[in-house]
């Protein structure tokens, strides 16, 4: 579904990301784990279109986007939540979710969508008029989800999307993308909580200065001698 292929970015002609190479196939959950300033959020925005690549290529459903803008990918329902949730604070929670559906074929799917979030999340269809900025930090991941699964994602890219939360919420986010797993959903997660992540996932890449240093099935991963001891302290 997804193929990055020798991936270069640079920030004022400093590399970020160096010969990055990685798919994700359909009903995949594959993540990318590493140590904060390893190019995860870099890698992520890049495929959103939202950072131009010095060389490479990106395919999504078979068809070059590297070289689209955010939106027109975006329109390919390859979709993000980005790092730190970016909600509308003052909106509220159901304007929140309707933002979510702006693009024609997501509007029409409106009614469904929603009651699939609400099934999700049950607070969000008691508090539709609440306020999003009056909601708990783990609420707020929540709705930030939500509202990209309103855009009915084919491919969905979720970026630490359990950074600052309590366990109870980082529980809630790992059990939601499982569900959605289970619901058909294709899945690129960014995360440093990983020994999580790999468990979760099918397949996962390390991702360290820039480089995929090690790639592998979930499970593989988790038993490797190297990522125990850089990442899971053992
Ligand atoms: N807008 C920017 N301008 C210049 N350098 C940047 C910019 N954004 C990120 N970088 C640099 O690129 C590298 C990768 O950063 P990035 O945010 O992609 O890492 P990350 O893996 O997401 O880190 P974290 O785990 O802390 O979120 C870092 O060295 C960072 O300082
Ligand atoms: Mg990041």
């Amino acid at each position: 579904m997804l193929k990055v292929n020798k991936l270069y970015v640079e920030y004022d002609g400093v590399p970020a990301l160096r010969d990055i190479s990685l798919i994700v196939n359909e009903k995949e959950i594959v993540s990318v784990v590493g140590a904060n300033g390893g190019g995860k959020t870099t890698l992520l925005r890049t495929i959103s279109g939202l950072i131009k690549p010095t060389s490479g290529t990106i395919e999504f459903m078979g068809e070059e986007i590297h070289t689209l803008s955010p939106h027109e990918i975006c329109m390919r329902r390859l979709i993000q939540v980005p790092e730190g949730r970016q909600l509308f604070p003052k909106m509220k929670v159901i304007d929140n979710l309707k933002m979510g559906a702006y693009l024609p074929e997501a509007r029409k799917n409106l009614p469904q969508s929603l009651e699939r979030v609400y099934k999700l999340f049950p607070i969000f269809k008691e508090r539709t008029k609440q306020k999003a900025a009056l909601l708990s930090g783990g609420e707020q991941q929540m709705l930030a989800i939500s509202r990209a699964l309103m855009s009915m994602p084919k491919l969905l890219m979720l970026d630490e999307p359990s950074e600052g939360l309590s366990p109870l919420f980082t529980d809630n986010v790992f059990e939601t993308l499982k569900i959605l797993k289970e619901q058909g959903m294709t899945i690129l997660l960014v995360s440093q909580e990983v020994e999580r992540s790999l468990e979760l996932s099918d397949r996962a890449y390390v991702l360290e200065n820039g480089q995929i240093i090690m790639e592998g099935k979930g499970g593989e991963l988790l038993c490797n001698d190297k990522v125990r001891e850089a990442y899971l302290g053992m």
